[in-house]
């Protein structure tokens, strides 16, 4: 079966064609990143217009280059939630809109979930049931996940999301949006001359907090004004190595408390180096396996998708064409969904 992908929650369009036999096919991607860029974030009404004028072209793109045609398509899974509302309209109306002219079943899929399962798309993908870190602009979570659906939270942040948390900090040093490519670049000059906490490291549970660590830089960049470029690369390089190791602590906690010793990473803080480079020493240590997706596949895109939804569909052996009515679901909790 051939599933197209559409993923349209935030700043980035993909679409992507997962095949249930062959796997990924093709996929197309394209971020709103430098749009955003002078005003800081994320600018909703932006980012709908965008996904109306990408959408198309992508799709005829990603069809193109898998040298197939509309009328192969089986299926189409798409974001319905969680996410901005009218960013998700955007993809949840075409892929509603074309299976319905296709009459193919549509398959509505949580972004996180999407996220989750990403490394399964690499070769020799970890078998269930693991240990999750998702972390993301918006999350930061460990799971247990026996299956799909099968989604346990273990801890959560208790305020800002780690990839929030690299977001301010980058731009309390002036850096550029997003900032957790551009904090980590810069964090590679640096050297440890500054000592920030680790929030919640010994609390004897799985939860996190990062806004603290924020206001600890707030205070650093105040104490050293003006900030010359290697104090600024020495609070990147302090900062990154605070929120890695409490991500990569707490990762070898929860494979302690769970029993488990598989662990996967995945959302747009998994692409970054210092986390894995910490993660894999840690679970060698311990004799466990940790898998990642590959970069371009830690942030928003298509693939993930595509392949959540295929999952989906083969679970659920028969699934009819709906009745094409569509809703989005800005706010929904990883934990409401089923099992297929
Ligand atoms: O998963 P994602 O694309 O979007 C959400 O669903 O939230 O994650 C985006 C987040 C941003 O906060 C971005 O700064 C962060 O992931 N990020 C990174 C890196 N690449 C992306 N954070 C740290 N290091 C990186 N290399
Ligand atoms: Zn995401």
């Amino acid at each position: 079966m051939l599933v197209l992908g559409v993923e349209s929650s935030c700043d980035e369009t993909g679409i992507a064609l997962y095949d249930t036999d062959k796997g990924l096919l093709a996929h197309a991607l394209h971020s709103q990143v430098e749009m955003h860029a002078e005003y800081g974030g994320v600018v909703p009404e932006l980012a709908s217009r965008d996904h109306i004028r990408r959408i198309l072209p992508l799709t005829e793109a990603t069809l193109k280059d898998a040298n197939k045609t509309l009328q192969d398509i089986n299926a189409i899974a798409y974001t319905q939630g969680p996410g901005l509302s009218g960013a998700l309209l955007v993809g949840t109306s075409f892929a509603e809109a074309l299976a319905y002219s296709l009459q193919v079943p549509t398959i509505s899929v949580h972004h996180l979930e999407g996220h989750l399962l990403a490394p399964l798309l690499e070769d020799n993908p970890p078998q269930f049931p693991f240990v999750a870190l998702l972390v993301s602009g918006g999350h930061s979570q460990l799971m247990r996940v026996d299956g799909i659906g099968e989604y346990e939270l273990l801890g959560d942040t208790l305020d800002d999301a780690a990839g929030e948390a690299f977001d301010k900090t980058a731009k309390l040093l002036g850096l550029g949006y997003p900032g957790g490519p551009a904090l980590s670049k810069l964090a590679q000059t640096g050297k440890p001359n500054f000592k920030l906490p680790r929030p919640l490291l010994t609390s004897g549970d799985l939860n996190f907090s990062f806004s603290g660590l924020k206001t600890s830089v707030l205070t650093l960049v105040n104490q050293h004004q003006p900030l010359d470029e290697p104090t600024k690369a020495d609070i990147a390089y302090e900062f990154q190595e605070a929120v890695t190791e409490v991500l990569t602590t707490k990762c070898m906690h929860a494979l302690r408390d769970t029993g488990l010793d598989n662990l996967i990473v995945s959302g747009g803080v998994g692409a970054n180096a210092k986390l894995r480079e910490k993660l894999n020493v840690a679970t060698k240590r311990r004799g466990c396996k940790v898998s990642y997706p590959r970069l371009e596949f830690c942030t928003d895109n298509g693939a993930m998708i595509a392949f959540a939804g295929a999952m989906r569909l083969i679970a659920m052996q028969n699934h009819e064409a709906g009745n094409y009515s569509f809703s989005v679901k800005p706010r929904w909790n990883l934990n409401e969904l089923q099992a297929p």
